[in-house]
């Protein structure tokens, strides 16, 4: 894939001088939704799939961007003395953010940059392709410029400039999973104080297969910032009956006792999910070091239906897809995945279900739907690295 994107980026730019090319991976997230911006825990894992980026230092400030995702959009041009949002500039907001938050820092670029992009996450499916696009740029900016900042700092960069540049309010959890991701285990990360474990994902005998819905709704920004308004009021209301920081601080029991301070019925159900979910990540990890599958399995149901009824981030053809998957023998667990309204179920299947999971569901997604999903068997991945 890198050869490609270095062949495209020298017919663009020309072959002098010397050209990088980086990746960064997009993320499945395994349990704990909707937690990450409400002090909660979550569970994803790096995938092997991510964004590559091919560039090289200009003799000057200009910025040139081209994806060979968007190649229709051809080479958009910019510059590092205009670092704004661009109206029309589509996916090369989310690099100049990035750039934008560095020199925000005190790391100025003494250089402009022409860049060439390629990403094998499908469009739109929850994955995380923007938060992929935010690590790669800021590895990628580490590596050339020699900015002293970890991975660490690279996700923090990451969410700063997608919350603050791109406008999407967005907790930490993409550009973690991103720039942390180990491979073969997912990431036990506690999104109040960053403390994170990594956990092996050793399936005995399952696998984890990702169900694209194929689903992209619109006004999927506003919807996610109205998620963390709601939550946020329940939580100041129930700040005027405890002491908490944070709807993680709370224990199911402690919540039930207390839900009745959240005045509006809607925001309780979205702190209910918040609470509840958390909790379900805790005993999910836990599961699964004492390899009780089964366990993780129903608690990733039970997610699913709490994103679907209290926090409704879930539409009709995830609902199909999880629902009818709870129905296939050798199914152990599946839920929406990632911000939700359209993309991405996730499911652990047994080896021998897969092939059935895949034609069962193919099926009544065509009967009820009239898409095929598309399905994808992960293999879990590492962060950020430079290919050439
Ligand atoms: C999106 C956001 C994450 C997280 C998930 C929901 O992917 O970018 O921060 O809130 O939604 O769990």
């Amino acid at each position: 894939m890198e050869q490609k994107l270095l062949e495209k980026f020298k017919e663009l730019f020309g072959d002098e001088g010397a050209i990088s090319v980086y990746f960064a991976p997009g993320r499945v997230n395994l349990i704990g939704e909707h937690t990450d911006y409400n002090g909660g825990h979550v569970f994803p894992c790096a995938l092997t799939i991510g964004t590559f980026m091919a560039v090289r230092k200009r003799a000057d400030r200009k910025l040139n961007f081209y994806s060979m995702n968007f190649e229709q959009l051809g080479v958009i041009e910019d510059s590092l003395d205009n670092l704004v949002p661009k109206e029309n500039g589509e996916w090369t907001n989310y690099p100049k953010g990035v750039i934008w938050a560095f020199e925000g820092r005190g790391m100025k670029l003494d250089a402009g940059l022409d860049i060439a992009l390629y990403g094998n996450i499908p469009n739109g499916s929850g994955l995380s392709s923007s938060a992929s696009l935010e690590v790669v740029t800021g590895y990628m900016l580490k590596d050339q410029f020699g900015f002293d900042v970890t991975n660490q700092d690279i996700a923090l960069i990451g969410q700063y400039s997608e919350n603050n540049f791109n406008g999407c309010n967005c907790g930490i959890m993409d550009q973690f999973a991103s720039a942390m991701g180990k491979q073969d285990n997912a990431i036990f990360l506690d999104c109040n104080t960053l403390e994170y474990d990594y956990a092996p994902i050793v399936l005995e005998g399952a696998k984890i297969v990702v169900t694209n819905s194929l689903v992209k709704h619109s006004l999927v920004t506003s919807a996610y910032n109205d998620r963390r308004n709601e939550s946020a009021q329940a939580l100041a209301d129930l700040q005027t009956v405890v002491g908490i920081n944070t709807l993680g601080d709370l224990t199911e029991e402690e919540f039930d006792r207390f839900a009745s301070a959240i005045k509006d019925e809607t925001n309780r159900r979205r702190a209910k999910h918040a609470v509840y979910e958390n909790q379900r990540t805790i005993k999910a990890v836990q599961a699964l070091k004492e390899n009780d599958l089964e366990t993780f399995g129903k608690l990733m149901n039970a997610s699913h239906v709490s994103l679907r009824d209290d926090y409704e981030t879930s539409c009709e053809e995830c609902d199909i897809l999880a629902e009818e998957a709870w129905k296939i023998p050798g199914v152990i667990g599946s839920r929406i995945t990632g911000g939700g309204f359209g993309g991405c179920t996730v499911s652990i299947v047994k080896d021998e279900a897969v092939e059935e999971f895949q034609k069962k569901l193919s099926a009544v997604y065509q009967e009820k739907v009239g898409k095929t999903p598309e399905f994808y068997v992960v293999s879990i991945g590492n962060g950020p690295s430079k290919l050439i």
